[in-house]
């Protein structure tokens, strides 16, 4: 819980004044609290997958794999981290676009669980290193939809798109299937991200189980169309609001939606399907994290009041972009139940107009000094920001503990290492 003063039950200012800011802290109490919320609204039987790329944070990650969630990895990079940090293969899904031969043949080294395969490319690239290093594995084959739910605010299908194969491209691509190098499990489906309406996300699912029902009819003329489905991950696109104005998801409303869909699936799909997945990367984490930053200065120009902190875009990143709408709860620590009396523009301390954390917002008067701390950053921050911007460190990150422990699980950025690190090859001139 998060109050005026304290995150599950630990000081703000004090956190700040031991790891200093600009500092982002979780609360492990209140990750686990949103595991159980979406497991809670998944069918019976589905699982859920945590996709790494909202916080790659190993503390969080293995908390998370503790909880039998699966990791979906992006890339290479993220694959070689997760079973750094002890993940098991068999718990590991490989996803996004652009795969490197470097990364499958990691992935299939190690003998992850499955690939969510995003084009014929990759396919052929999966054969020929399945083939090369006498490995097989086991594909979902990602499709973009012919329709997207119209309010995912990061839409990746149903339209033209970079994800995922057409639909009318399938039976090619699983016919390049083979079960002795990459077995055919089954399709995925991730239509956006972001989605704050229960019937949008049911929406989607619905597509996925239609067009499944739709292909088995025609099991007599198309021999793919007799592989039997044994996985299908329908995405997820759980949203969680950026501003104070935005509607929470209805997750009672998304289980009954759901439930009412995974009810009535069809017998052959009943028999063959072994694993339902749903995936979340912002539900799980974005809750369970605030960031917050320290007013250095403050004035005023031309009759507008600016604050200016030490932690804004270049931590918080892409959030603006991200979100047509960003204006996230913002309240001073120590002081959250106090009467907003003023309007500031908050900005970050880089150089560049672009570095507006909140445009007016009315707060209690704000003093230089003064912690400000900012809700939902527990997703898509570090991982998602420019940290090399004007050369500050990359902030520390503390979590929480279920026994209200803090816990330092990344340490401050060294300032030598601000402008970015692994430029060490000496200029010779
Ligand atoms: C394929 C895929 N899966 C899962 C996610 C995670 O989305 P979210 O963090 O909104 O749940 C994304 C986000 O871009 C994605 O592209």
């Amino acid at each position: 819980m998060i109050t005026s003063q304290v995150m599950a039950g630990v000081d703000i200012e004090n956190l700040a004044d031991i790891y200093q800011t600009p500092l982002v802290i979780y609360s492990a109490s209140q990750l686990l609290q949103n595991v159980s919320d979406l497991k809670n609204t998944i069918p019976l039987g589905a699982e859920l997958i945590y996709s790494l790329k909202a916080n790659p944070n190993p503390a969080l990650m293995q908390i998370l794999a503790a909880q039998d969630l699966i990791i979906d990895v992006a890339s290479t990079g993220e694959l070689v981290h997760a079973l750094q940090y002890g993940i098991p293969p068999k718990q590991i899904i490989f996803g996004g676009p652009g795969k490197s031969p470097e990364g499958i043949k990691i992935a299939l080294e190690a003998g992850i669980l499955a690939f969510n395969t995003e084009s014929k490319q990759e396919l052929l690239l999966l054969r020929k290193y399945s083939e090369l290093l006498h490995t097989k594995t086991q594909v979902m084959l990602r499709v973009n939809p012919p329709l997207s739910a119209a309010e995912a605010i990061l839409r990746m299908g149903g339209v033209a798109s970079p994800f995922g194969i057409e639909e009318a491209d399938l039976d090619e691509v699983i016919s390049l299937c083979s079960p002795d190098l990459v077995e055919y499990a089954g399709l995925f489906v991730y239509a956006g991200s972001q989605y704050l309406k229960a019937e949008d996300i049911a929406t989607n699912t619905r597509y996925l189980l239609k067009m499944i029902a739709e292909r088995s009819l025609t099991n007599q003329i198309n021999q793919t169309h007799q592989l039997p489905i044994t996985m299908l991950d329908f995405g997820g696109g759980f949203g969680v609001p950026e501003s104070d104005e935005q509607p929470g998801l209805d997750l009672d409303r998304l289980r009954q939606e759901l439930k009412i869909l995974f009810d009535e699936l069809p017998a052959n799909l009943q028999a063959t399907l072994q694993r339902i997945f749903f995936e979340s990367g912002r539900f799980i984490t974005a809750s369970a994290g605030v960031f917050v930053t320290t007013v250095m200065d403050i004035k005023i120009s031309r009759g507008k009041k600016f604050v200016i902190v030490d932690g804004g875009n270049n931590n918080l990143g892409v959030k603006q972009p991200q979100y047509r709408v960003f204006e996230p709860s913002i309240w001073i620590a120590g002081r959250k139940t106090e009467i907003p009396v003023e309007e500031v523009t908050i900005v970050g301390s880089t150089c560049t107009p672009l570095d507006v954390v909140h445009k007016g917002i009315k707060l209690p008067e704000v003093r230089i000094g003064d912690r400000l701390v900012i809700d939902h950053c527990g997703a898509y921050l570090l991982s998602f920001s420019p940290l090399n911007f004007c050369g500050h460190p990359v902030p520390a990150e503390v979590l929480i503990r279920t026994d209200g422990e803090p816990l330092l699980i990344r340490a401050r950025g060294k300032l030598t290492e601000a402008c970015g690190i692994g430029f060490t090859v000496p200029f010779t001139g």
